[in-house]
C-alpha cells in the first residue's frame, strides 16, 4: 500500500492511497471534525454521501463530503464551521 500524507488544519496526517478523507481522519482518531452553527459536533454519519455531515474544505474548495472524496497525497484539508444544523 502506498502511504500518503495530508495536511489537516496544519497537522500532517498519514493515510494510505485509496482511503477517503473521512477514513484518514477516522484512522487518525478524529471522530468529529465539523461543528454546526449551534456547536454540535459532526463527522461521518451515513458514510455514503447522503447526509452531508462530513463536510470539509479541500484545497480551498468548501463543502466537500469527506466520505466521498479520495484523499490524495498533499491534500490540504481545513475543518469548517457550518451554518447547517
Ligand atoms: S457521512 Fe454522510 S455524506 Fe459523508
Amino acid at each position: 500500500m502506498t502511504r500518503i500524507r495530508i495536511e489537516v488544519d496544519g497537522d500532517q496526517v498519514p493515510g494510505l492511497a485509496g482511503q477517503t478523507i473521512a477514513a484518514v481522519l477516522l484512522a487518525d482518531g478524529r471522530a468529529a471534525w465539523r461543528r454546526t452553527r449551534t456547536g454540535r459536533p459532526r463527522g461521518v454519519f451515513c458514510g455514503i454521501g447522503a447526509c452531508f455531515d462530513c463536510l470539509v474544505t479541500v484545497n480551498g474548495l468548501r463543502d466537500v463530503r469527506a466520505c466521498q472524496r479520495r484523499a490524495a497525497d498533499g491534500d490540504k484539508v481545513d475543518l469548517q464551521e457550518d451554518d447547517r444544523d
